[in-house]
């Protein structure tokens, strides 16, 4: 095996595959594109004029942290000399991009390195109330060496809280008055319950600006703390994002990728692709498809435009592995409906090189494996998989990152962010909400009996039917 490294080039997007003379009648005409130049210029006129407003906080945080990013680097540095262990407490938009960067940057074992191979505590993310999941977590750690980062932008999820209080009442127990120093609390700088206890049990805290939601939030001290605490260069991260948000100023969208890519998604879901699928074909990348997929999901599924005119629109997100999910989806994506995109995420120089060794020379169809290496093995099913859905007439596009890298890294959330944004303009929905999440917290709520929601409870309480149960 031999290291590899390669410098901190530019992302690059293939939408050759979404063009009619490539994949046949679904795909689109150069012309049709072409027609689509207007609307995407006003699109991007319409998310650049809001840039740093209201909830696009997020756009500029590659450029507008450099005192956070200070205090985030002592704080990790401290907490690297002190700590064997960092737990984040947190879900959706506070938890996801954490799990990505960490998957993405760090070593695929990190937790089960020997300590002296290992230069950064563990990291674990509590993204659940499974009550197995935190039980078993605690059976691994040592809360004497544990620093836990409560993540919650508006203080008062149900889930982050109660991790919270379970957490906060063990490192009580077992550590008395010292247990404050156990905790770093992330979250509004005058919202929530989280910012009160913070200030009043002295925890140190990090804020979420509040045009920063939670899927847009992972270049905020969300994403950047952890980072930092597992010895990744966030600046490195920070500064890919900045070079995608260049790369992305033109309103013309032949010049612009994020652009490009929305439109795309948008005329795909105007033709009832109602599925988009992120399949990376790197061990590293596969929690970045979950990232996508809220941010997806999350921002595009919306019942209402912005007159309030229902509407319905989204794609779902379906996330893949390649190459272990062509022994498993590819079949359906080959064969069955036409009814998705399929975005592949490529690399192309991996940070390891394997090459499968000389053996099996009686076996010819074994042994014409030899020789090559198992990146050369990856990338050629991935060219294999692309011809096969091509020319069964599939779309799909294929985003390649030179190699997985901080900076890369921060260029590919950038760009998908920069997407989501442009493609929640193109649809005419508000990207920034989620009043479909809001009303199940708000049942959860009153079913457990919160003030201020009793007439949700009773309401929920009529309405529980249960005449078809086997
Ligand atoms: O994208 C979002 O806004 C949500 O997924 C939130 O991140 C999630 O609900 C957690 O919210 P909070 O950070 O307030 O605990």
């Amino acid at each position: 095996m031999t290291n590899t490294d390669n410098s901190n080039g530019r992302i690059t997007v293939d939408y050759t595959n979404m063009i009619r003379s490539s994949v046949g009648k679904r795909g689109y005409t150069v012309k049709q594109l072409v027609g689509m130049e207007q609307v995407a210029e006003q699109a991007y006129m319409q998310v650049q004029a809001n840039r740093g407003k209201g909830m696009q906080g997020w756009m500029d945080l590659h450029s507008n942290q450099s005192k956070v990013v200070e205090d985030i680097l002592a704080c990790a540095k401290s907490v690297r000399s002190k700590f064997d262990t960092f737990v984040l407490l947190g879900i959706g938009g506070s938890a996801l991009g954490p799990i990505a960067v960490f998957n993405a940057l760090c070593h695929l074992y990190h937790n089960e390195l020997p300590d002296n191979k290992r230069n950064a505590p563990r990291f674990y993310c509590v993204d659940n109330v499974d009550p197995v999941r935190l039980s078993q977590l605690l059976d691994i750690i040592d809360v004497k060496t544990t620093m836990f980062n409560i993540v919650t932008k508006s203080g008062s999820t149900s889930e982050t809280m109660s991790q919270y209080l379970i957490i906060e009442c063990m490192l009580k127990q077992q550590l008395g008055d010292e247990y404050r120093h156990h905790i770093i609390a992330t979250t509004s700088r005058d919202k929530g319950n989280l910012i009160k206890l913070a200030k009043k049990n002295k925890y140190k805290t990090f804020f979420i600006d509040e045009g920063v939601g939670g899927r847009f939030c992972e270049l905020s001290p969300v994403g950047l703390l952890p980072a930092a605490v597992l010895g990744i260069d966030i600046r490195q991260l920070l500064q890919g994002a900045k070079c995608m948000d260049m790369e992305c100023s033109s309103p013309k969208m032949f010049d612009n990728p994020a652009l490009l890519l929305a439109v795309l998604q948008k005329m795909a879901m105007d033709n009832g692709n109602n599925i988009t699928v992120c399949m990376p074909y790197a061990d590293n990348l596969k929690y970045i498809a979950d990232w996508f997929a809220q941010l997806w999901a999350e921002s595009l599924g919306k019942a209402v435009d912005r007159q309030g005119n229902t509407v319905n629109v989204g794609q779902t997100p379906v996330k893949a592995l390649g190459v272990t999910d062509q022994h498993s989806q590819v079949q359906l994506y080959a064969e069955g409906p036409f009814d998705k995109v399929i975005m592949f995420l490529a690399v192309e120089q991996f940070s390891k090189s394997v090459t499968i060794p000389q053996g099996c020379e009686e076996y010819e169809n074994v042994n014409f494996l030899c020789g090559h290496t198992l990146e050369e093995l990856m990338n050629t099913e991935l060219y294999a998989t692309k011809y096969a859905l091509t020319k069964s007439g599939k779309l799909n596009y294929t985003i390649t990152l030179p190699s997985i890298t901080p900076h890369s890294i921060g260029q590919l959330l950038q760009l998908f962010m920069m997407q989501t944004a442009y493609c929640g303009e193109l649809l005419n929905i508000d990207t920034y909400n989620q009043p479909g999440v809001e009303g199940g917290k708000n049942a959860t709520y009153a079913l457990l009996g919160r003030k201020g929601y009793e007439q949700l409870r009773e309401e929920i309480g009529s309405s529980d039917k249960q005449d078809y149960i086997l």
